[in-house]
């Protein structure tokens, strides 16, 4: 519910648990009021007080001490140190914005942002949009920040419009989001930190005088941070305490953070990043930025986590796929890599099959000249020697068994040798006169380009069309660099990065569309793309391409903090581990792949009669209890960064089931035992566990024994409620 108090210029958004509150000042200048705890009582006019009183500095500059006050919005220009939420380049020369309220309006539900991927209210939905204008009087510019209200999922989404009504300039930041918190010296930032095979590990710390950033500027979201930070109080727990969090809605160049400036102002931040980004806005057009989300919870960092999975799962993942449980699959990369023909892939199906799997994958190798990595990413045909009776012969033996068929693309890649790139040099990202990198071997198709999206659609389409193919994993192996198109003038070359963001997201809005029945998963060098850009279109990504299990105890703990895991790929694989060539027990394997989108990644015909039953076992309790991982209520009960185990519960849906799993990585003290308290059960509830009661307010308090008697010996607890 949205308000606007116009005796005390207050906006007031309010969720079910939370309300976000923003002043006008008499000046026109937007102020942040409040964000926390649902207020019960509306903001009286004494707030102005404090921030008149707050504004008297001997840093004052023009009408206002913007360099001191918790500001909504801040152009740079006028006097404010901290990173703008704006900053342009007039025609003039000048860099000097100056915008002042001019008007606002509410409107039911939630307008798209054209071309960008965001989330959406379905009917019955109970979302409202404000929409706040302010103006630059002097160069003739709007600019509308847009906040939506999911009220019943507790979330805030922004994002910002300009329309520019003058002469054509040059647009430099444009932040989605921007929140100062007043007078905070004691707060902590979380951010998601990683690399290639160590995705999204969770780093934390104190916030200090000066700019904490995290950002990317290699054209993906990547793995090297996650376009997310949470702000939170330095006591915030797992399940207590205030927690702030910010997910950008974006694949490409964003910059994150938080800057506490010498006056204890904090400003939390998200958006493109700036450094890598220069639009030209010509006169009577209009800009958007991606979607920020944005979410408080009282309950913690997990209560935080809840919320960003509701919203992600329901209201930004879209289609046939979004709320179904999805396969159990097989997918070959691991057992045979490039080494594989038609019978090969068969002979693996099969034996999936008689464990229960019902998806095969082809990964890659199957197309034009790829015989290996170096050569034929873009000649999306089959290659007869491998399938010498095509797609279509695989997939209908595949089908035959009752599997459904499913198969690997890196469509916006190319190598220099295929006859793609030999067809069109011109067509990749490149700065003229520059030799352009290869990163594996293979550049970037220039997706600036309306040909080159073309020509993707219609190569994925017909591969789509020419066989029974119910399954696409979408990868993406390489970062930019030497940034560049030829398809655009030299004063428009500083918006490739953000024009490939939309050409990738009109293709993948294209074929999603025109094959809806079509599960579509996303991978990036594993997980270098994991961000609910990606998961708008597909709402699953391979998490990493380290499938080791106590890797992926710590990268499926992390990606937890802001994505489901409903949208977690995890794979068992074959050990000693690819990666890592560590050797873990089958079952602990299992036991950490079940909770996301399960699956083999592993030739199932090399595995011992005992492995297969354990298997089996995985498949037919992925069945039974996936619903709960996937839509159930997560509450993360140890950090296996901090300690020797992660500990996540999962409540189902209808608070009957719990699980617990238990997931000891290391053991520095063998035979190490606790009691492993419980959270968000109710009190006065028995819960059954292994035949024994237990109450709800025992289990909370008390905890589950525990001891960690050996190395890898993972559980999965299930407790029914009586
Ligand atoms: C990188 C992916 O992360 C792997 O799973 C696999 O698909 C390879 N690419 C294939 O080249």
């Amino acid at each position: 519910m949205i308000k606007f108090d116009k005796n005390n210029k207050v906006f007031t958004l309010d969720t079910v648990k939370t309300t976000y509150a923003i002043g006008l000042m008499d000046e026109g200048v937007l102020v942040h009021l409040y964000w926390g705890k649902k207020l019960k009582n509306p903001i009286n006019a004494e707030w102005k007080k404090d921030f008149i009183w707050r504004s008297h500095s001997p840093f004052d500059y023009g009408d206002y001490s913007t360099n001191v006050l918790p500001l909504e919005f801040s152009a740079y220009g006028g006097g404010d140190s901290r990173l703008p939420s704006f900053s342009a380049l007039y025609d003039d020369g000048s860099r000097v914005s100056k915008y002042r309220f001019k008007g606002y309006e509410i409107v039911n539900g939630k307008p798209e942002i054209s071309g960008l991927p965001s989330t959406y209210a379905e009917k019955g939905d109970r979302v409202q949009t404000l929409i706040i204008n302010l103006f630059d009087e002097l160069k003739n510019v709007d600019i509308y920040l847009n906040y939506s209200v999911f009220e019943d999922l507790d979330a805030i989404t922004r994002n910002v419009k300009i329309v520019n009504g003058g002469n054509t300039f040059k647009l430099h930041t444009v932040l989605s989001a921007t929140t100062d918190f007043f007078g905070t010296d004691d707060m902590d930032i979380i951010h998601l930190d990683g690399a290639w095979a160590r995705e999204r590990y969770v780093t934390r710390q104190r916030i200090v005088k000066g700019n904490q950033n995290i950002k990317s500027q290699i054209g993906v979201s990547s793995s090297y941070h996650n376009p997310f930070i949470a702000v939170c109080d330095k006591n915030t727990t797992e399940n207590s305490g205030d927690a702030y969090g910010f997910n950008l809605v974006y694949s490409g160049n964003f910059t994150a953070g938080a800057e506490l400036n010498p006056y204890g102002t904090l400003r939390a931040y998200i958006g493109i990043n700036p450094n890598e980004f220069e639009w030209v806005l010509e006169s009577g057009k209009s800009f958007e930025t991606p979607e920020a989300i944005l979410v408080y919870s009282p309950e913690g960092l997990s209560g935080m986590s809840r919320i960003f999975h509701r919203l992600i799962r329901t209201r930004l993942a879209r289609g046939k796929w979004r709320d179904k449980e999805r396969y159990a699959l097989i997918n070959n990369w691991e057992a045979t890599y490039f080494d594989f023909n038609e019978d090969k892939i068969v002979e693996i199906a099969k034996k999936a099959k008689e464990i229960g799997v019902d998806t095969m994958v082809l990964d890659d190798g199957w197309f034009g000249r790829r015989t290996g990595e170096t050569r034929g990413l873009g000649d999306w045909v089959e290659m007869p020697e491998r399938l010498p009776n095509g797609l279509k012969g695989l997939a209908d033996r595949v089908n035959a068994l009752g599997m459904r068929f499913g198969l690997w693309f890196e469509p916006e890649m190319v190598n220099p040798d295929s006859e793609l790139f030999e067809t069109h040099p011109d067509w990749i990202i490149h700065t003229k006169g520059r030799t352009p990198s290869k990163i594996r071997d293979q550049y970037t198709l220039d997706l600036s380009r309306d040909e080159v999206c073309e020509y993707i659609v219609n190569a994925v389409g017909s591969v789509l069309e020419k066989a029974n193919i119910e399954y696409v994993k979408w990868d993406m192996n390489r970062q930019m660099s030497e940034v560049g198109s030829a398809g655009l003038p030299s004063e428009n070359q500083g918006e490739v990065m953000h024009r490939y963001m939309l050409g990738l997201y009109r293709v993948l809005d294209t074929l999603t569309k025109k094959f809806p029945n079509v599960l579509f998963e996303a991978c990036a060098s594993g997980g270098a793309r994991y961000d609910g850009g990606i998961l708008h279109y597909m709402p699953q990504v391979w998490a990493s391409d380290d499938t080791d299990a106590v890797e992926r105890i710590l990268i499926q703990y992390g990606t937890s903090f802001v994505y489901p895991y409903s949208s977690m790929g995890a794979h068992v694989s074959a050990c000693p581990n690819h990666q890592n060539k560590r050797t873990t027990p089958f079952e602990m394997r299992c036991q950490v792949a079940i909770a996301g989108q399960f699956g083999f990644e592993l030739d199932l015909n090399k595995c011992s009669g005992e492995e297969l039953e354990i298997a089996k076992k995985a498949v037919e309790d992925y069945r039974r209890l996936g619903e709960i991982f996937h839509k159930g209520d997560l509450y993360r009960l140890r950090s296996p960064f901090e300690t020797q185990m992660a500990v996540n519960e999962f409540i189902s849906e209808d608070k009957k089931k719990v699980l617990v799993c238990i997931y000891p990585h290391s053991m520095t003290t063998a035979g190490h035992d606790e009691y492993i308290k419980l959270a968000g059960l109710e009190e006065n509830a028995n819960y059954e566990l292994n035949g024994k009661i237990y109450g709800g307010d025992y289990l909370m308090n008390k905890g589950i024994y525990f001891i960690n008697d050996s190395l890898y010996k993972t559980r999965i607890l299930e407790l029914n409620k009586c």
